[in-house]
């Protein structure tokens, strides 16, 4: 297979991202031709190959996503995920990516300790990783965070509803924001981050009507994940996406492939191949002396 850049389209920045913020009046016309308004695409990754193939399909945001301590790792929860492992997933991603924003998301425990330390942290995905970006869970209680994160100049994606780090506080993996006093937590939540500077804010598991309220209320995108199709932009988890994790996705995930399959199906035909002594063939084989053409000259790849 092989893959093609997208020439014709521009960096995503964040300035260019706030420029395409649905206008109210316009966020459920299909064919709206303002290209300004155009939907954000955002999908996570967490190495090389895949952010390459994923920027050159044209997808706008890139999240470096702690959820990789899940569907990469093999983690039961996002919690033990390490600045480490992020800024290493988040450089591997750093050097597959022309187009696409790179946003890598702070861990767990990475910025809840004192705000001097995230900072410091923060910096690290920037500096030492080439993040574009920072993503960080949390409403009304991460505004003075995402207020200094902001005047370091680090833009911040915040993350609002369903927030995985707060799994042992939620009780669970569970839809927010379903009783008028959540829903109306989530509203604050929402304004809190736009108004303390973040770029974004991700809505993970609400009910699409009140994603649809945040989205109209808000100047900034929102990007939703089991948050309706009213939402700016959409974003999943590529192992959701491409069919590479175990066990039931979330109703809200759509698999646009089977990829665990046909990962197994390859490797099952490696093993049958070498086991008839099919593979590897002369011609997959090198050659001595006279009988090899171009000898001396002969790539190992060639
Ligand atoms: O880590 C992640 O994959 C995320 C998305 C669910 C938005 O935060």
């Amino acid at each position: 297979m092989s893959v093609f850049s997208n020439p014709g389209r521009g960096k995503v920045t964040v300035p260019e991202l706030l420029q395409r913020k649905l206008p109210a009046a316009d966020s459920k016309n299909q064919n709206n031709s303002n290209p300004a308004a155009q939907k954000i695409t955002c999908l996570t990754v967490a190495d090389y190959p895949t952010a390459r193939l994923l920027d050159e399909a044209g997808v706008d945001v890139l999240l470096v996503g702690d959820s990789l301590g899940m569907v990469v790792l093999g983690y039961d929860s996002t919690l033990p995920v390490t600045v480490e492992e992020m800024l290493h997933h988040t450089r591997a991603v750093r050097r597959g990516v022309k187009r696409a924003l790179i946003v890598a998301d702070m861990p767990f425990g990475s910025y809840h300790t004192d705000i001097s330390e995230a900072l410091r942290n923060a910096v690290r995905f920037v500096k030492e990783a080439g993040a574009e970006a920072v993503k960080v869970e949390g409403g009304e209680r991460r505004l003075e965070l995402i207020a200094r994160l902001t005047e370091a100049e680090i833009p911040v994606m915040a993350h609002v509803g369903l927030t995985p780090q707060s799994v042992n506080t939620l009780g669970g993996y569970r839809v927010q924001g379903k009783t008028s006093e959540t829903a109306e937590q989530v509203l604050r939540d929402a304004r809190a981050v736009e108004a303390a500077g973040a770029f974004a804010v991700v809505l993970e598991a609400l009910p699409r009507e009140l994603a649809a309220q945040i989205t109209q209320e808000l100047r900034i995108p929102t990007i939703g994940i089991g948050a309706g199709p009213d939402c700016d932009g959409q974003v999943l988890v590529t192992h959701d996406l491409l069919g590479l994790t175990f066990g039931p996705a979330p109703k809200f995930a759509r698999q646009y492939a089977n990829v665990g399959e046909i990962i197994a199906n390859a490797a099952r035909e490696f093993c049958a191949d070498v086991q008839g002594r099919t593979f590897p063939s002369d011609l997959e084989s090198y050659h001595s002396g006279k009988s090899e053409k171009n000898s001396g000259k002969i790539s190992i790849v060639g």
